[in-house]
């Protein structure tokens, strides 16, 4: 009995019909891009996320890049945003010609530590980015008071956030726009590549709608160089159809995430990432940190041995990227991320696990751990 970080098969046996169904109908219907099916999915994700706009684009990376520019960033800005995120928040910004700069992260949450944020800020830099990493959101009202302080922008990264809160806030209510990704593997997933961007701004909306078109609100009147970064109505139509469940298994993803915490609670070699008093976390990830000394490699071949399908995100910090030379900080400068990046582990979670299986997970890791 394999346990495996998501079960794709499960979920086409709750919602494979009214997928099916929903693909059908954008196929017999001839509007492919954008389209009607696109609309209603931007209308409803905007109502989860309590904001009054969302433009829907091709992928999650899209959305960064569409999102900095709508916000007016430009070459030679300077973003802050988490060293310890996947490469695309950074790579977003350094792709539009801006310069990607990092604060630390806190040790227990893995999240943007917004003390380390004032004293990393710059005279030039023009914009934060958050990233809500494993599902529990940034501190987004300390954040606010920043970038408010300050006149910068504030453009959160909600990739793996769907549906999170943090002190009464959704993601998107607070910054000045929000990303999010629908990567298969993400909490709600397309059937294929897919992203959106949220924001309160009528006129951020207006010109992502227009960058993710060629520069275009009218028809051949090109007002800015924008790029092809239209969601398909396929995505838009799967999405629709799986969106109604994403509460319920959100909430599933939360009852499995305290059934480990409760395995580890007298643990003092698995360590789990903290929750933060005023979060609802949406676990896309549930993470642990292993205690100083353990071999993580061994660990996680251990696992493996057992059919457990544990991962690493992310086992390299953004700013030790090869890529990532050209941004100069050294190795050293951010040594919290780094640390993480030795020690997290990311034990299987989806809304179709069970308890007897994260039982099994957490006793194979709490063995492994203390041999
Ligand atoms: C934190 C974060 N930001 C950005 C992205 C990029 O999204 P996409 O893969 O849809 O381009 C991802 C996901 O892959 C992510 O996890």
């Amino acid at each position: 009995m394999d346990v495996f970080p998501l079960d794709l098969v499960a979920e086409r046996e709750e919602v494979g019909e009214a997928v099916d169904e929903a693909v059908l109908r954008v196929l017999a219907s001839g509007r492919y891009v954008l389209g009607p099916e696109v609309e209603r999915f931007e209308r409803d994700f905007a109502e989860l996320c309590r904001v009054p706009h969302a433009v829907a684009v091709a992928s999650g990376t899209e959305a960064l890049i569409l999102g900095l520019r709508a916000l007016g960033i430009g070459p030679g800005d300077k973003v802050l945003t988490s060293p310890f995120t996947f490469f695309a928040s950074a790579g977003a910004i350094a792709w539009i010609g801006a310069r990607p700069i990092f604060a630390d992260v806190d040790p227990e949450t893995a999240l943007l530590d917004p003390r380390k944020v004032e004293a990393a800020l710059t005279p030039d830099t023009k914009a934060i980015l958050p990233v809500h990493l494993y599902g529990q959101m940034a501190d987004m009202r300390a954040l606010r008071e920043q970038a408010d302080a300050h006149d910068l922008r504030l453009l959160e990264d909600g990739a793996q956030a769907h549906g999170a809160m943090r002190d009464d806030a959704s993601c998107g209510e607070l910054g000045d726009a929000c990303t999010f990704s629908f990567y298969p593997t993400k909490n709600l997933g397309a059937a294929g590549e897919a992203g959106l961007v949220v924001t309160r701004e009528a006129e951020v909306a207006a010109r992502l709608r227009e960058l993710r078109d060629h520069g275009s609100r009218e028809k051949y009147v090109h007002e800015s160089i924008g790029t092809n970064g239209r969601m398909h109505a396929i995505q838009g139509a799967v999405l629709n159809a799986k969106l109604p469940r994403l509460a319920a298994w959100n909430a599933r993803r939360a009852e499995l995430a305290a059934l480990y915490d409760a395995a580890f609670a007298d643990s003092t070699s698995v360590l789990p990432l903290a929750v933060v008093p005023g979060a609802k976390h949406v676990y896309h990830q549930y993470t642990v940190r292993l205690a100083e000394g353990l071999d993580r490699a061994k660990v996680l071949a251990g696992l493996a041995e057992r059919g457990i399908h544990a991962a690493v995100h992310y086992p390299r910090p953004v700013h030790l990227q090869p890529a990532a030379r050209a941004f100069d900080p050294a190795p050293g400068s951010y040594p919290v991320a780094e640390a993480l990046a030795e020690r997290v582990l990311c034990l299987p979670i989806h809304p179709y696990l069970d308890a007897a299986r994260v039982e099994r997970v957490a006793g194979a890791l709490l063995a492994l751990a203390s041999a």
